[in-house]
């Protein structure tokens, strides 16, 4: 058996690893998913020179403080990049922004937004982005953003703001050169672009898991983005988050999902649905 060559995995095994990834992140794989659970698992056993699930689900029971983060991380799907589904940078800039704009001037100029489910940090970035790019004078208002990620090395990446030049096909020369700078290291022979201060200074980077009882956010949120995380949960987690993204926010705040994400009755967990995934609360 080569390096890369896959684990066997039972049925009971398999459904055990179901079990346990669907209490720890309320990730619903379905039957179809063993090639996809064997892909993601087989390194970090090999890596830990156990031989088998058998054994892995045995480690990650009797290890559970030390190995849960990394049994999370190895089943989460992280992709993302600049600027995907612009639409909802767009409607931010166009609609939600000159809104929020004109309700706060006057009242105490606070704006929080939160990327839950932000992977490696892009979205965030864009967020940060887009309010600069729209709030005159911003640095006269109390603007954060809150980036969270179940996914520990995700959320790595995302704090140091290091991307490869070749992800930014998206994004304009102008945001560029006013917000990256050029990476002197440039790792495997690639050029990369560092986020400058004024970007990471309005975000947050945090380790949330969506699915623990707690938040620890204080205060509310004039705009979420959570997009295409909710894809991976079944209907009634989905349902429970979205009750609880409504206590997080206040008549008129927005909220966006990912593209395949349509909420059936928005109107029962507090929304409405306003444009392409877009919502705005009730
Ligand atoms: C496909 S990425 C989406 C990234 C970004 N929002 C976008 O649309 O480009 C999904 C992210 O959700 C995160 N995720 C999955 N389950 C989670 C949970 N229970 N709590 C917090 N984040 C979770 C994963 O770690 C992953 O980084």
């Amino acid at each position: 058996m080569n390096n890369l060559a896959r684990m066997d995995l039972n049925d009971v095994e398999f459904s055990s690893i179901r079990q346990l990834v669907f209490e720890h992140t309320g990730i619903a794989l379905s039957t179809s998913k063993k090639e996809l659970v064997k892909r993601r698992f087989t390194p970090r056993i090999k890596e830990l020179g156990l031989g088998s699930f058998a054994s892995y689900i045995k480690h990650v029971k009797t290890h559970h403080e030390t190995e849960i983060t990394k049994f999370c991380n190895a089943i989460t799907t992280n992709l993302t990049s600049f600027f995907r589904e612009n639409h909802h940078y767009e409607f931010l800039r166009d609609k939600a922004l000159p809104d929020i704009i004109q309700r706060k001037a006057l009242a105490g100029r606070r704006l929080r937004v939160w990327s839950a489910g932000c992977s490696t940090g892009q979205e965030a970035y864009c967020l940060a982005m887009t309010l600069r790019n729209s709030i005159p004078a911003i640095d006269r208002w109390d603007v954060k953003i809150l980036a969270s990620d179940l996914d520990e090395k995700c959320l790595g990446i995302a704090k140091a703001g290091i991307y490869p030049r070749d992800g930014f096909e998206k994004v304009s020369g102008t945001l560029i050169s006013k917000y990256f700078i050029e990476e002197m290291q440039k790792a495997g022979n690639k050029a990369h672009l560092q986020a400058n201060s004024e970007l990471k200074d309005m975000i947050t980077f945090n380790r949330l898991n969506l699915m623990e009882s707690v938040w620890p956010m204080q205060g509310e949120f004039d705009v979420i983005f959570c997009r295409n995380v909710f894809i991976y949960f079944d209907k009634d987690t989905q349902q429970d988050l979205l009750k609880r993204y409504a206590t997080f926010q206040s008549p008129g705040d927005y909220l966006c999902l990912g593209h395949s994400e349509t909420i059936s009755d928005p109107n029962a967990v507090g929304y409405k649905l306003i444009g392409k995934t877009t919502y705005i609360r009730i």
